[in-house]
C-alpha cells in the first residue's frame, strides 16, 4: 500500500529571535522571515478559564504561528492520520501550522495568553468544523 504523506511533520516549532537584556527581553517576528507566511492577521486568547478547550478546527488555506505569550498551554495538532501533543510555555518559540491540519487547544494556565499570527484575513468559509467533513478532505 502507498505510503500516506506525513503532514505533521510540517508542523514545526520555530525558535524566535531573542534580545537579551537584564530589563527584560524582547522578541520580534517578521513575516515572510521568521515565520514562512506574510503576516495579514494577530489575535490573541486570554482570560480562558481552567479546563477550557479552543480550536476544534481546520483550515483549507489558513497558516498560522501559535506563541505562548504568557503562561502555558497545549495544541494538539491532527493531520487525518494521527495526533502530536506540543506544550508551549516559551515566549520565544512559535508552533507553526500550515493548512488543512485539525487543531484543539488546551491545557490553559492561569493568566495565559495565547499569540496567534496568521496568513489570512478573517474568513468564516476557510474553517473546517467538523471532524468527520475533516477527516473525509485530509484523507483525500
Ligand atoms: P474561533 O476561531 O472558533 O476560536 P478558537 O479557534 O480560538 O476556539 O473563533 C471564535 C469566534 O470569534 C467566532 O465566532 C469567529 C470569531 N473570530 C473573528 O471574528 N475574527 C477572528 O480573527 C477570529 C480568530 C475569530
Amino acid at each position: 500500500m502507498k505510503k500516506k504523506y506525513n503532514k505533521l511533520k510540517e508542523c514545526k516549532l520555530i525558535e524566535l529571535p531573542k534580545i537579551h537584556d537584564a530589563r527584560g527581553n524582547l522578541t520580534f517576528i517578521e513575516g515572510g522571515k521568521h515565520v514562512p507566511f506574510e503576516i495579514k492577521r494577530v489575535y490573541y486568547l486570554y482570560d480562558v478559564p481552567g479546563g477550557a478547550v479552543r480550536g476544534g478546527h481546520a483550515h483549507k488555506k489558513l497558516q498560522q504561528l501559535i506563541i505562548a505569550a504568557s503562561g502555558s498551554f497545549d495544541v494538539i495538532l491532527d493531520d487525518g492520520y494521527s495526533r502530536k501533543r506540543f506544550h508551549l510555555n516559551r515566549s520565544y518559540y512559535g508552533l507553526y501550522i500550515p493548512t488543512m491540519i485539525w487543531r484543539e487547544l488546551d491545557n490553559f494556565s492561569t493568566g495565559a495568553v495565547c499569540l496567534v499570527l496568521a496568513s489570512e484575513y478573517y474568513d468564516e468559509s476557510d474553517y473546517i468544523r467538523d471532524y468527520e467533513e475533516f477527516l473525509r478532505m485530509a484523507r483525500k
